[in-house]
């Protein structure tokens, strides 16, 4: 019993060090991605490519550069480049309506880009995409 005392306490421990190891940079973040040395991106680029000309291009333009009162700039965007791949998924699937304080232009950024068909994977396919074209 006691044993297992100690090396219950020796898991924490580790546990605790491994916290720490993590660094002031992550700020207690937890991980987004898989494990240490997988792609930061889960989502299929080419896949993306597709749902992105199908779905948001209408506003955020072919080239995902803006279309003046419909859609903003995703290439420079450093709201999308501050957020993790999973933030990114949640933020398309909700969106961000005009009546959001956070709303900067007074247009409906509408759920999943106003395509209800669009499955959490397209989402992380298209977000995928969008990291390519980042400056
Ligand atoms: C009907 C037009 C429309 C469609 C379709 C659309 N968006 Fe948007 N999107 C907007 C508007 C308008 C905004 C700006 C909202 C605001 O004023 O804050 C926006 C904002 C965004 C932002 C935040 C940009 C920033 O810098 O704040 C991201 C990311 C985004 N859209 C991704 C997508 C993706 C991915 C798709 C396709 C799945 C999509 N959008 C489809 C209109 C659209």
């Amino acid at each position: 019993m006691n044993r297992l005392r100690m090396l219950l306490g020796m898991l924490l421990l580790s546990l605790l060090a491994l916290g720490v190891a993590c660094g002031p940079g992550v700020k207690g973040a937890v991980p987004t991605t898989g494990p240490v040395g997988e792609p930061t991106s889960r989502g299929d680029v080419a896949k993306g490519k597709t749902v992105y000309a199908g779905t948001c291009a209408a506003c955020h333009g072919p080239d995902a550069q803006g279309v003046p009162n419909l859609g903003k700039d995703l290439v420079t965007s450093e709201f999308a480049k501050g957020l993790s791949d999973d933030d990114l998924v949640k933020f398309i699937t909700k969106g961000r309506p005009a009546s959001d304080p956070a709303n900067t232009t007074g247009i409906d950024m509408p759920p999943r880009g106003g395509n209800p068909a669009l499955k959490e994977k397209d989402l992380y396919d298209v977000v995928a995409y969008l990291r390519t074209l980042e400056k």
